[in-house]
Protein backbone atom coordinates (compact mmCIF):
# COMPACT_ATOMS: atom_id res chain seq x y z
CA UNK A 1 0.00 0.00 0.00
CA UNK A 2 2.94 2.56 0.49
CA UNK A 3 4.79 0.89 -2.36
CA UNK A 4 5.94 3.33 -5.13
CA UNK A 5 4.43 1.73 -7.81
CA UNK A 6 4.60 2.33 -11.32
CA UNK A 7 1.31 4.29 -12.50
CA UNK A 8 -0.12 1.75 -14.90
CA UNK A 9 -0.02 -0.73 -11.78
CA UNK A 10 -1.77 2.24 -9.97
CA UNK A 11 -3.96 2.54 -12.52
CA UNK A 12 -4.46 -1.24 -12.68
CA UNK A 13 -5.46 -1.45 -9.03
CA UNK A 14 -8.07 1.36 -9.51
CA UNK A 15 -5.61 2.89 -6.05
CA UNK A 16 -7.34 6.46 -6.56
CA UNK A 17 -10.69 5.59 -5.85
CA UNK A 18 -9.67 4.35 -2.35
CA UNK A 19 -9.23 8.24 -1.87
CA UNK A 20 -12.89 9.86 -1.24
CA UNK A 21 -13.56 12.53 1.09
CA UNK A 22 -16.01 12.37 3.97
CA UNK A 23 -18.51 15.83 4.38
CA UNK A 24 -17.68 16.72 7.61
CA UNK A 25 -16.25 20.20 7.70
CA UNK A 26 -17.67 20.80 3.95
CA UNK A 27 -18.77 24.35 2.88
CA UNK A 28 -22.00 24.17 2.33
CA UNK A 29 -22.41 27.42 0.40
CA UNK A 30 -23.64 27.68 -2.75
CA UNK A 31 -21.61 30.53 -4.15
CA UNK A 32 -18.72 28.00 -3.40
CA UNK A 33 -19.64 24.53 -4.28
CA UNK A 34 -22.03 25.84 -7.88
CA UNK A 35 -18.33 26.56 -9.55
CA UNK A 36 -17.38 22.65 -8.21
CA UNK A 37 -20.28 21.43 -10.02
CA UNK A 38 -19.83 23.41 -13.14
CA UNK A 39 -16.11 22.36 -13.38
CA UNK A 40 -17.89 18.78 -13.52
CA UNK A 41 -16.04 18.05 -10.18
CA UNK A 42 -17.10 15.17 -7.81
CA UNK A 43 -17.80 16.34 -4.03
CA UNK A 44 -16.60 12.99 -2.55
CA UNK A 45 -12.98 14.14 -4.49
CA UNK A 46 -13.19 17.82 -4.56
CA UNK A 47 -13.91 19.05 -0.80
CA UNK A 48 -13.96 22.89 -0.27
CA UNK A 49 -13.65 23.61 3.87
CA UNK A 50 -12.29 26.87 5.84
CA UNK A 51 -10.58 27.35 8.91
CA UNK A 52 -13.31 29.64 10.10
CA UNK A 53 -12.05 32.99 11.57
CA UNK A 54 -8.74 30.75 13.64
CA UNK A 55 -5.55 31.77 12.88
CA UNK A 56 -4.74 32.64 9.56
CA UNK A 57 -3.25 29.24 7.62
CA UNK A 58 0.40 29.28 6.07
CA UNK A 59 -0.37 28.27 2.48
CA UNK A 60 0.88 24.39 3.25
CA UNK A 61 -0.16 20.94 3.29
CA UNK A 62 -3.30 20.85 5.78
CA UNK A 63 -5.17 18.58 5.95
CA UNK A 64 -2.15 16.40 3.96
CA UNK A 65 0.85 15.96 5.81
CA UNK A 66 3.95 16.92 4.34
CA UNK A 67 6.77 14.94 4.03
CA UNK A 68 8.97 16.75 2.15
CA UNK A 69 9.15 19.36 -0.70
CA UNK A 70 8.84 17.73 -4.45
CA UNK A 71 9.13 21.59 -6.66
CA UNK A 72 8.32 24.91 -7.42
CA UNK A 73 7.22 27.31 -9.74
CA UNK A 74 5.79 30.66 -9.11
CA UNK A 75 3.71 30.57 -6.18
CA UNK A 76 2.58 27.09 -6.58
CA UNK A 77 4.67 24.32 -4.67
CA UNK A 78 4.15 20.62 -4.43
CA UNK A 79 4.45 18.78 -1.86
CA UNK A 80 5.44 14.84 -1.41
CA UNK A 81 2.29 14.03 1.41
CA UNK A 82 0.58 11.27 3.15
CA UNK A 83 -3.22 11.72 2.86
CA UNK A 84 -4.93 12.91 5.89
CA UNK A 85 -4.78 10.15 8.84
CA UNK A 86 -8.51 9.82 8.42
CA UNK A 87 -8.89 8.44 5.10
CA UNK A 88 -6.60 5.66 5.40
CA UNK A 89 -4.93 5.71 2.56
CA UNK A 90 -1.32 4.81 3.00
CA UNK A 91 0.38 5.28 -0.68
CA UNK A 92 2.53 8.74 -0.68
CA UNK A 93 1.14 11.71 -3.32
CA UNK A 94 2.54 14.38 -4.54
CA UNK A 95 0.37 17.91 -3.68
CA UNK A 96 0.74 20.55 -5.85
CA UNK A 97 -0.69 23.68 -3.64
CA UNK A 98 -1.86 26.79 -5.84
CA UNK A 99 -2.33 30.25 -3.89
CA UNK A 100 -5.96 31.52 -5.11
CA UNK A 101 -4.79 35.25 -5.58
CA UNK A 102 -5.80 37.84 -8.45
CA UNK A 103 -3.44 40.63 -9.39
CA UNK A 104 -6.79 42.93 -8.21
CA UNK A 105 -9.21 41.15 -6.59
CA UNK A 106 -9.08 39.60 -2.97
CA UNK A 107 -9.33 35.97 -2.65
CA UNK A 108 -13.04 34.53 -2.78
CA UNK A 109 -15.35 31.79 -4.69
CA UNK A 110 -15.31 33.73 -7.87
CA UNK A 111 -11.85 34.67 -8.20
CA UNK A 112 -10.12 33.91 -11.78
CA UNK A 113 -7.14 32.01 -10.35
CA UNK A 114 -9.83 29.83 -8.62
CA UNK A 115 -11.55 29.24 -11.64
CA UNK A 116 -8.54 28.71 -13.02
CA UNK A 117 -7.32 25.63 -10.61
CA UNK A 118 -10.47 24.46 -10.91
CA UNK A 119 -9.71 24.19 -14.63
CA UNK A 120 -6.39 22.09 -13.66
CA UNK A 121 -8.38 19.84 -11.62
CA UNK A 122 -11.31 19.45 -14.05
CA UNK A 123 -8.83 18.66 -17.30
CA UNK A 124 -6.47 16.22 -14.42
CA UNK A 125 -9.15 14.27 -13.41
CA UNK A 126 -9.94 13.78 -17.72
CA UNK A 127 -6.78 11.46 -17.87
CA UNK A 128 -5.68 8.41 -17.11
CA UNK A 129 -2.56 7.55 -19.26
CA UNK A 130 0.32 5.51 -17.99
CA UNK A 131 2.74 8.73 -18.32
CA UNK A 132 0.87 10.97 -17.28
CA UNK A 133 0.64 12.23 -13.18
CA UNK A 134 -2.58 10.46 -11.86
CA UNK A 135 -5.12 12.63 -10.36
CA UNK A 136 -6.09 11.41 -6.78
CA UNK A 137 -8.17 14.08 -5.14
CA UNK A 138 -8.14 17.65 -4.61
CA UNK A 139 -9.52 20.62 -2.22
CA UNK A 140 -9.79 24.16 -1.29
CA UNK A 141 -9.21 25.67 2.16
CA UNK A 142 -9.26 29.29 3.03
CA UNK A 143 -10.11 31.47 6.28
CA UNK A 144 -12.27 34.17 7.40
CA UNK A 145 -10.54 37.41 8.79
CA UNK A 146 -12.87 38.98 10.80
CA UNK A 147 -12.40 42.95 11.78
CA UNK A 148 -14.65 44.24 14.09
CA UNK A 149 -14.68 48.04 14.69
CA UNK A 150 -15.63 50.71 16.98
CA UNK A 151 -17.82 53.25 15.45
CA UNK A 152 -18.79 56.53 17.00
CA UNK A 153 -21.99 58.33 15.00
CA UNK A 154 -24.13 60.56 16.52
CA UNK A 155 -22.45 59.80 20.51
CA UNK A 156 -23.20 56.29 19.95
CA UNK A 157 -20.81 53.53 19.94
CA UNK A 158 -21.64 50.55 17.12
CA UNK A 159 -19.82 47.62 17.16
CA UNK A 160 -19.49 46.37 13.32
CA UNK A 161 -17.68 42.90 11.78
CA UNK A 162 -15.84 42.74 8.40
CA UNK A 163 -15.23 39.17 7.12
CA UNK A 164 -13.01 38.96 4.24
CA UNK A 165 -11.55 35.56 2.70
CA UNK A 166 -7.85 34.95 3.64
CA UNK A 167 -5.42 32.41 1.83
CA UNK A 168 -7.15 30.75 -0.44
CA UNK A 169 -5.72 27.56 -1.34
CA UNK A 170 -6.34 24.74 -3.48
CA UNK A 171 -4.60 21.65 -3.69
CA UNK A 172 -4.71 18.70 -5.89
CA UNK A 173 -3.02 15.23 -4.90
CA UNK A 174 -1.60 12.93 -7.68
CA UNK A 175 0.34 10.07 -7.96
CA UNK A 176 3.14 9.47 -8.09
CA UNK A 177 5.18 11.56 -6.00
CA UNK A 178 8.20 11.74 -8.72
CA UNK A 179 12.38 11.88 -7.89
CA UNK A 180 12.84 14.99 -10.23
CA UNK A 181 11.91 16.53 -13.35
CA UNK A 182 13.57 16.05 -16.88
CA UNK A 183 15.47 19.38 -16.54
CA UNK A 184 17.20 18.87 -13.34
CA UNK A 185 17.61 15.62 -14.91
CA UNK A 186 19.31 16.48 -17.74
CA UNK A 187 21.64 19.22 -15.91
CA UNK A 188 22.82 17.05 -13.44
CA UNK A 189 23.32 14.33 -15.63
CA UNK A 190 26.99 13.25 -14.11
CA UNK A 191 26.74 10.09 -12.08
CA UNK A 192 23.26 9.22 -13.43
CA UNK A 193 24.28 6.51 -15.84
CA UNK A 194 21.06 4.17 -15.21
CA UNK A 195 19.28 6.94 -15.38
CA UNK A 196 20.73 8.27 -18.44
CA UNK A 197 20.53 4.49 -19.90
CA UNK A 198 16.56 4.82 -19.25
CA UNK A 199 16.25 8.44 -20.87
CA UNK A 200 16.43 6.23 -24.26
CA UNK A 201 12.97 5.28 -24.22
CA UNK A 202 11.21 8.62 -23.02
CA UNK A 203 11.19 9.58 -26.40
CA UNK A 204 8.97 6.69 -27.12
CA UNK A 205 7.25 7.01 -23.52
CA UNK A 206 6.45 10.72 -23.81
CA UNK A 207 5.28 10.49 -27.48
CA UNK A 208 2.46 8.57 -26.29
CA UNK A 209 1.18 10.32 -23.64
CA UNK A 210 1.03 13.55 -26.10
CA UNK A 211 -0.54 11.16 -28.74
CA UNK A 212 -2.97 9.87 -25.15
CA UNK A 213 -3.67 13.78 -24.64
CA UNK A 214 -4.52 14.57 -28.29
CA UNK A 215 -6.83 11.46 -28.50
CA UNK A 216 -9.02 13.05 -25.61
CA UNK A 217 -8.68 15.84 -27.64
CA UNK A 218 -6.78 18.02 -24.13
CA UNK A 219 -3.61 20.30 -25.56
CA UNK A 220 -1.22 20.35 -22.62
CA UNK A 221 -0.31 23.73 -24.14
CA UNK A 222 2.96 23.62 -21.95
CA UNK A 223 5.03 20.61 -23.00
CA UNK A 224 8.77 21.60 -21.21
CA UNK A 225 11.66 19.62 -19.27
CA UNK A 226 10.26 21.16 -16.24
CA UNK A 227 6.75 19.76 -16.52
CA UNK A 228 7.68 16.30 -17.38
CA UNK A 229 9.07 14.11 -13.92
CA UNK A 230 10.75 10.98 -13.96
CA UNK A 231 9.34 8.43 -10.65
CA UNK A 232 11.39 5.81 -8.70
CA UNK A 233 10.88 3.61 -11.34
CA UNK A 234 12.82 6.21 -14.18
CA UNK A 235 9.27 6.16 -15.92
CA UNK A 236 8.67 9.31 -17.84
CA UNK A 237 5.53 11.47 -16.91
CA UNK A 238 3.62 14.13 -17.54
CA UNK A 239 2.53 16.65 -15.13
CA UNK A 240 1.32 20.30 -15.01
CA UNK A 241 -2.35 20.95 -16.23
CA UNK A 242 -2.33 24.11 -15.55
CA UNK A 243 -2.78 25.79 -19.12
CA UNK A 244 -4.25 22.46 -21.05
CA UNK A 245 -7.22 22.73 -22.73
CA UNK A 246 -9.87 21.15 -24.26
CA UNK A 247 -10.05 21.43 -28.29
CA UNK A 248 -12.20 20.62 -30.50
CA UNK A 249 -11.10 18.84 -33.47
CA UNK A 250 -10.75 20.75 -36.61
CA UNK A 251 -10.65 24.35 -34.59
CA UNK A 252 -7.97 26.25 -34.24
CA UNK A 253 -7.78 28.42 -31.51
CA UNK A 254 -6.12 31.91 -32.14
CA UNK A 255 -5.36 34.86 -29.14
CA UNK A 256 -2.35 35.11 -26.77
CA UNK A 257 -1.74 32.31 -24.22
CA UNK A 258 1.09 32.04 -20.91
CA UNK A 259 3.37 30.00 -21.50
CA UNK A 260 6.92 29.07 -21.57
CA UNK A 261 8.08 31.07 -23.97
CA UNK A 262 11.59 29.54 -24.52
CA UNK A 263 9.80 26.07 -25.85
CA UNK A 264 6.73 28.23 -27.31
CA UNK A 265 5.66 27.23 -30.90
CA UNK A 266 6.03 29.84 -33.54
CA UNK A 267 2.42 30.20 -34.14
CA UNK A 268 2.15 31.42 -30.52
CA UNK A 269 4.62 34.14 -30.06
CA UNK A 270 2.42 35.07 -33.67
CA UNK A 271 -1.32 34.28 -32.30
CA UNK A 272 -2.11 32.52 -35.29
CA UNK A 273 -4.23 29.40 -35.18
CA UNK A 274 -3.19 26.87 -33.05
CA UNK A 275 -4.30 22.97 -32.90
CA UNK A 276 -3.50 19.95 -31.65
CA UNK A 277 0.29 20.19 -33.54
CA UNK A 278 1.25 22.99 -31.36
CA UNK A 279 2.20 20.62 -28.85
CA UNK A 280 4.37 18.91 -31.59
CA UNK A 281 6.84 21.99 -31.50
CA UNK A 282 7.76 22.03 -27.69
CA UNK A 283 7.73 18.33 -27.19
CA UNK A 284 10.42 18.26 -30.36
CA UNK A 285 12.46 21.23 -28.33
CA UNK A 286 12.57 18.49 -25.35
CA UNK A 287 13.32 15.85 -27.63
CA UNK A 288 16.16 18.10 -28.73
CA UNK A 289 17.54 18.52 -25.14
CA UNK A 290 17.15 14.75 -25.15
CA UNK A 291 19.11 13.74 -27.96
CA UNK A 292 22.15 16.68 -27.12
CA UNK A 293 22.66 15.10 -23.29
CA UNK A 294 22.18 11.55 -24.81
CA UNK A 295 25.35 12.56 -26.68
CA UNK A 296 27.51 13.84 -23.70
CA UNK A 297 26.71 17.87 -23.91
CA UNK A 298 24.70 19.15 -21.84
CA UNK A 299 21.45 20.41 -22.18
CA UNK A 300 22.07 24.39 -22.90
CA UNK A 301 24.65 23.49 -25.29
CA UNK A 302 21.07 23.50 -27.62
CA UNK A 303 20.52 26.60 -26.87
CA UNK A 304 23.93 28.19 -26.91
CA UNK A 305 24.44 27.03 -30.52
CA UNK A 306 21.20 28.42 -31.91
CA UNK A 307 21.05 31.45 -29.93
CA UNK A 308 21.66 34.43 -31.96
CA UNK A 309 25.24 36.35 -30.64
CA UNK A 310 24.62 39.30 -28.95
CA UNK A 311 20.62 39.14 -28.68
CA UNK A 312 19.84 40.21 -24.93
CA UNK A 313 16.42 38.53 -25.46
CA UNK A 314 14.80 35.40 -24.06
CA UNK A 315 15.92 32.64 -25.98
CA UNK A 316 12.63 31.15 -27.92
CA UNK A 317 13.30 28.01 -29.77
CA UNK A 318 10.71 29.47 -32.37
CA UNK A 319 13.05 32.18 -33.49
CA UNK A 320 16.17 30.07 -33.87
CA UNK A 321 15.06 27.58 -36.79
CA UNK A 322 17.60 28.65 -39.46
CA UNK A 323 20.01 27.55 -37.38
CA UNK A 324 18.21 24.15 -36.53
CA UNK A 325 19.36 22.11 -39.52
CA UNK A 326 23.51 23.32 -38.77
CA UNK A 327 22.90 22.56 -35.69
CA UNK A 328 21.80 18.88 -36.21
CA UNK A 329 24.94 18.63 -38.59
CA UNK A 330 27.05 19.44 -35.39
CA UNK A 331 24.84 16.76 -33.07
CA UNK A 332 25.96 14.41 -36.02
CA UNK A 333 29.06 15.10 -36.22
CA UNK A 334 29.56 14.58 -32.15
CA UNK A 335 27.65 11.09 -32.62
CA UNK A 336 30.24 10.18 -35.70
CA UNK A 337 33.07 11.13 -33.18
CA UNK A 338 31.57 8.81 -30.43
CA UNK A 339 31.43 6.14 -32.90
CA UNK A 340 34.94 6.14 -34.05
CA UNK A 341 36.50 6.64 -30.24
CA UNK A 342 34.11 4.97 -27.99
CA UNK A 343 32.87 1.53 -28.99
CA UNK A 344 29.86 1.27 -26.17
CA UNK A 345 28.56 4.17 -27.35
CA UNK A 346 28.04 2.77 -31.01
CA UNK A 347 24.50 1.95 -31.00
CA UNK A 348 23.45 4.79 -28.80
CA UNK A 349 24.84 6.89 -31.21
CA UNK A 350 23.46 5.86 -34.32
CA UNK A 351 20.24 5.88 -32.72
CA UNK A 352 20.07 9.30 -32.21
CA UNK A 353 21.37 10.13 -35.60
CA UNK A 354 18.20 8.06 -36.91
CA UNK A 355 15.66 10.47 -35.09
CA UNK A 356 17.40 13.75 -35.65
CA UNK A 357 15.52 14.26 -38.65
CA UNK A 358 12.37 13.68 -36.52
CA UNK A 359 12.84 15.94 -34.20
CA UNK A 360 13.91 18.68 -37.26
CA UNK A 361 10.21 17.45 -38.34
CA UNK A 362 8.55 18.72 -35.07
CA UNK A 363 10.38 21.58 -34.61
CA UNK A 364 8.93 22.68 -38.15
CA UNK A 365 7.73 26.63 -38.29
CA UNK A 366 5.05 25.28 -40.67
CA UNK A 367 2.43 23.64 -38.38
CA UNK A 368 1.13 21.01 -41.50
CA UNK A 369 4.41 19.82 -41.61
CA UNK A 370 4.84 18.23 -38.44
CA UNK A 371 4.04 15.10 -37.68
CA UNK A 372 0.84 13.96 -35.49
CA UNK A 373 1.53 12.67 -32.26
CA UNK A 374 0.09 9.42 -32.89
CA UNK A 375 2.62 8.70 -35.48
CA UNK A 376 5.76 9.50 -33.76
CA UNK A 377 5.92 6.34 -31.36
CA UNK A 378 7.42 4.09 -34.22
CA UNK A 379 9.98 6.53 -35.09
CA UNK A 380 11.26 6.46 -31.41
CA UNK A 381 10.95 2.53 -31.00
CA UNK A 382 14.40 1.74 -31.63
CA UNK A 383 15.77 3.30 -28.86
CA UNK A 384 14.36 1.20 -26.86
CA UNK A 385 16.38 -1.62 -27.64
CA UNK A 386 19.80 -0.41 -26.49
CA UNK A 387 19.74 -1.15 -23.35
CA UNK A 388 17.55 -3.45 -22.46
CA UNK A 389 18.16 -4.43 -18.91
CA UNK A 390 17.81 -0.97 -17.94
CA UNK A 391 15.52 0.90 -20.64
CA UNK A 392 14.08 -2.12 -22.65
CA UNK A 393 10.75 -1.65 -24.05
CA UNK A 394 7.96 -0.39 -22.09
CA UNK A 395 5.25 -2.43 -21.66
CA UNK A 396 2.15 0.22 -21.32
CA UNK A 397 3.26 1.65 -24.73
CA UNK A 398 3.91 -1.94 -26.64
CA UNK A 399 0.60 -2.90 -25.91
CA UNK A 400 -1.50 0.56 -26.61
CA UNK A 401 0.36 0.01 -30.43
CA UNK A 402 -0.58 -3.51 -30.36
CA UNK A 403 -3.61 -3.74 -29.35
CA UNK A 404 -5.02 0.22 -29.84
CA UNK A 405 -7.03 0.13 -27.42
CA UNK A 406 -9.93 2.65 -26.79
CA UNK A 407 -9.25 5.54 -24.05
CA UNK A 408 -9.34 5.65 -21.36
CA UNK A 409 -9.47 2.34 -20.48
CA UNK A 410 -9.85 2.75 -17.24
CA UNK A 411 -12.95 5.02 -16.86
CA UNK A 412 -13.37 7.46 -13.74
CA UNK A 413 -16.69 8.01 -13.85
CA UNK A 414 -16.65 8.98 -10.11
CA UNK A 415 -14.16 11.46 -10.96
CA UNK A 416 -16.47 13.69 -13.26
CA UNK A 417 -20.22 14.27 -13.69
CA UNK A 418 -19.10 15.94 -17.05
CA UNK A 419 -19.42 14.33 -19.91
CA UNK A 420 -17.80 11.06 -21.20
CA UNK A 421 -14.56 11.20 -23.42
CA UNK A 422 -14.74 10.19 -26.93
CA UNK A 423 -12.52 9.50 -29.41
CA UNK A 424 -11.85 12.31 -32.04
CA UNK A 425 -13.14 11.77 -35.27
CA UNK A 426 -9.79 12.63 -36.68
CA UNK A 427 -7.47 10.67 -34.94
CA UNK A 428 -9.38 7.65 -35.30
CA UNK A 429 -8.82 7.90 -38.99
CA UNK A 430 -6.53 5.68 -40.63
CA UNK A 431 -3.99 3.03 -39.86
CA UNK A 432 -0.65 3.30 -38.69
CA UNK A 433 2.34 0.61 -39.19
CA UNK A 434 5.01 0.06 -36.59
CA UNK A 435 7.57 -1.57 -38.14
CA UNK A 436 11.01 -3.03 -37.44
CA UNK A 437 10.60 -2.83 -33.67
CA UNK A 438 12.55 -5.23 -32.00
CA UNK A 439 11.48 -7.21 -28.73
CA UNK A 440 13.92 -7.90 -26.08
CA UNK A 441 14.55 -11.59 -27.36
CA UNK A 442 15.79 -9.56 -30.06
CA UNK A 443 13.26 -10.68 -32.58
CA UNK A 444 11.57 -8.05 -35.41
CA UNK A 445 8.42 -7.89 -35.57
CA UNK A 446 5.42 -5.81 -37.62
CA UNK A 447 2.62 -4.54 -35.21
CA UNK A 448 0.07 -2.17 -36.96
CA UNK A 449 -2.64 -0.08 -34.77
CA UNK A 450 -5.79 1.63 -36.07
CA UNK A 451 -6.41 5.40 -34.90
CA UNK A 452 -2.05 5.32 -35.24
CA UNK A 453 -1.76 3.39 -32.34
CA UNK A 454 -1.95 6.31 -29.70
CA UNK A 455 -2.52 4.64 -26.69
CA UNK A 456 -5.16 4.21 -23.92
CA UNK A 457 -4.41 4.09 -20.41
CA UNK A 458 -3.33 0.35 -19.41
CA UNK A 459 -5.22 -1.05 -17.03
CA UNK A 460 -3.55 -4.32 -17.63
CA UNK A 461 -1.06 -5.75 -14.96
CA UNK A 462 2.02 -7.43 -15.67
CA UNK A 463 5.31 -6.40 -14.05
CA UNK A 464 7.64 -3.73 -14.40
CA UNK A 465 10.27 -3.62 -16.96
CA UNK A 466 12.49 -0.96 -15.18
CA UNK A 467 14.10 -3.23 -12.94
CA UNK A 468 13.14 -3.74 -9.63
CA UNK A 469 10.59 -1.56 -7.78
CA UNK A 470 11.83 0.98 -5.95
CA UNK A 471 10.38 2.09 -2.30
CA UNK A 472 10.22 5.90 -2.22
CA UNK A 473 12.63 6.95 1.11
CA UNK A 474 13.08 10.52 1.02
CA UNK A 475 14.04 12.62 3.94
CA UNK A 476 11.55 14.26 6.06
CA UNK A 477 13.17 17.90 5.53
CA UNK A 478 12.12 20.10 2.81
CA UNK A 479 14.19 18.40 0.36
CA UNK A 480 13.70 19.93 -3.44
CA UNK A 481 13.66 17.71 -5.96
CA UNK A 482 17.55 19.07 -7.03
CA UNK A 483 18.67 17.77 -4.21
CA UNK A 484 17.89 14.32 -5.02
CA UNK A 485 20.08 14.37 -7.99
CA UNK A 486 24.35 13.92 -7.13
CA UNK A 487 25.58 17.59 -7.85
CA UNK A 488 28.14 17.64 -10.90
CA UNK A 489 27.92 17.99 -14.34
CA UNK A 490 28.24 21.66 -15.06
CA UNK A 491 26.18 22.86 -18.11
CA UNK A 492 28.83 23.84 -21.04
CA UNK A 493 30.80 20.85 -20.31
CA UNK A 494 30.71 17.44 -22.07
CA UNK A 495 29.56 14.22 -19.92
CA UNK A 496 32.14 11.61 -19.81
CA UNK A 497 29.94 9.00 -21.56
CA UNK A 498 29.82 5.49 -19.80
CA UNK A 499 26.33 4.32 -19.50
N1 LIG B 1 4.03 14.55 -9.26
C1 LIG B 1 5.14 15.23 -9.06
N2 LIG B 1 6.19 14.66 -8.44
C2 LIG B 1 7.35 15.33 -8.23
N3 LIG B 1 7.54 16.60 -8.60
C3 LIG B 1 6.53 17.23 -9.22
C4 LIG B 1 5.29 16.59 -9.49
N4 LIG B 1 4.50 17.48 -10.12
C5 LIG B 1 5.21 18.61 -10.23
N5 LIG B 1 6.43 18.47 -9.69
C6 LIG B 1 7.52 19.46 -9.64
O1 LIG B 1 6.99 20.72 -9.24
C7 LIG B 1 7.24 21.69 -10.24
C8 LIG B 1 6.04 22.63 -10.30
O2 LIG B 1 4.85 21.90 -10.59
P1 LIG B 1 3.93 22.32 -11.81
O3 LIG B 1 2.72 21.45 -11.79
O4 LIG B 1 4.73 22.31 -13.06
O5 LIG B 1 3.53 23.80 -11.38
P2 LIG B 1 3.34 25.13 -12.26
O6 LIG B 1 1.96 25.04 -12.84
O7 LIG B 1 3.44 26.25 -11.26
O8 LIG B 1 4.43 25.16 -13.30
C9 LIG B 1 7.48 20.91 -11.53
O9 LIG B 1 8.32 21.62 -12.40
C10 LIG B 1 8.15 19.64 -11.02
O10 LIG B 1 9.53 19.86 -10.85
MG1 LIG C 1 5.06 23.69 -14.54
Amino acid sequence: MTDLIPVRHYLSLRDYEHFKWDEAGQETSERWLKPVRDAGLDLQKHKVFHHGNKDYIIPGTDPFVMIGQLGQSGSNVVYKVTAPPVQNYKRPLALKVIVCKDKVFSPGPRTRARRRALEEVRNMAKIRHSHIVTYVSSFENYCIHVTKRKIIKNGVKTLTTEEEIQNHILGIAMYPPAKYNLRDLMERRRGHQREMRCMHSYFGCLAQAVAYLHNVQIRHKDIKPANIVIDENNIPLLTDFGLSKHFEVGKDSDGPTAKTVKYAEPEAHHERGRNARSDIFPLGCVFLEMATTLLGMPPMFAEQRLQTIGSRDEFKYSESLDKLPDYLDELREIAEDLIRSKPGQEQSARAIIQILPVIQAMMDEDIKKRPYAKDLFHKFRHLYDIYPKDAGPCKSCEEEIKTDRSFPLVPSPSMLTGRPLTRSSTEASGRTHVTGSTSRSGTTHTASSAGGGSGGSNGGGGGSNRGSLVVGIMRRSSMVAAGNLAQGGMTGSPTELNW
